[in-house]
């Protein structure tokens, strides 16, 4: 390997290890809290969910349907705040109890602005997954009711989440060092 290729992978943060056993103690909470729903609409926001929600769904045990939504920020300079819908959902969410699924809430104006569309739609209950809850650049506030790991305020890769398109299949989670 050359040091250039050297100085490209991310430093591990969170190994696969820890992602797993994490992942299994969210969905043994996900099935107890749920144990009595008919129906679980599983919503995941593309594309840096989508490593984490299979992982996650797969141990899953109450009957569930699962749905997507896309999101970007609007602008050249991605102003948070102002939140595009790219994709929306295939199926209602009328009366249904729906489990939001992302990679990370950092400012928080991704989940909310979904949050406020799942409700304008009438879900009956909406909660929150995420793997990742970088609080300290939280600037609107959201309750996450289930998160994997707290994470300083720093740029991570991995396990779905990108460089600009990079580094989602990288099994862990990890930190480019520049
Ligand atoms: P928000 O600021 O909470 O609206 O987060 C918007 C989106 O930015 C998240 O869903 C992620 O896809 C992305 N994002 C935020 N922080 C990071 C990071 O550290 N690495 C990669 N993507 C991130
Ligand atoms: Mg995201």
């Amino acid at each position: 390997m050359t040091l250039a290729e050297q100085a490209a992978t991310p430093r591990v943060l969170i190994s696969p290890e820890r992602l797993q056993e994490r992942v299994a103690q969210l969905a043994d909470e996900i099935n107890r809290d749920y144990a009595d729903t008919q129906m679980l609409s599983c919503i995941g926001v593309l594309k840096g969910s989508v490593f984490f929600m299979t992982d996650l769904l797969k141990q899953i045990t109450v009957p569930l349907t699962v749905d997507f939504f896309q999101t970007a920020s609007y602008g050249p300079n991605k102003t948070p705040g102002e939140v595009r819908i790219r994709k929306d959902i295939d199926l209602s969410v009328k009366g249904k109890d729906v489990l939001l699924i992302e990679d990370i809430v950092d400012t928080g104006h991704t989940l909310r602005t979904v949050l406020a569309l799942l409700e304008f739609r009438g879900a009956r209950s909406v909660k929150l997954c995420a793997l990742l809850d970088k609080k300290a650049k939280r600037e609107v506030k959201i309750e996450v009711d289930y998160y994997g790991f707290e994470v300083e305020p720093v740029f991570v890769v991995g396990y779905g989440l990108d460089d600009a398109e990079l580094f989602r299949n990288l099994p862990y989670i990890g930190v480019v060092d520049n």
